[in-house]
């Protein structure tokens, strides 16, 4: 069976555990966030500000083979983490991580404390 109509060598995968355990891969988009990748996919996650760096809602681990694979957080998302529940070595915020084609596969794990509602 043909797949020409869609072009899978420029997907960009996201993969993500969820608050149940639940891993998924979720197709993303170059440019978006990886936290509005996972809120527009209908994961659950609380990212009250939209992205603004300003919530910590968006929290989430990412997995150890792609920690230094990541652009270094900013200062702002470093102060922002410093109000996040149970931060580890491995922690981000999902909003400040940007979605291009040398993330794919890229593995997160949503953290405590971005469960939405
Ligand atoms: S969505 Fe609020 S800090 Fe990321």
């Amino acid at each position: 069976m043909s797949e020409l109509a869609h072009d899978h060598a420029t997907d960009i995968r996201l993969v993500v555990v969820d608050h149940q355990g639940q891993r998924r891969a979720l197709t993303a988009v170059a440019g978006w966030r990886a936290m509005e990748v996972i809120r527009d996919w209908g994961v659950g996650i609380k990212a009250e500000c939209g992205g603004a760096c300003a919530c910590a809602g968006c929290h989430v681990y990412v997995d150890p083979d792609w920690v230094d694979r990541l652009p270094a957080p900013s200062e702002e998302e470093i102060e922002r983490l410093d109000e996040a529940l149970a931060v580890e070595p491995n922690s981000r915020l999902s909003c400040q991580i940007l979605m291009t084609p040398a993330l794919d596969g890229l593995s997160l794990t949503l953290a405590p404390g971005s469960e939405p509602g």
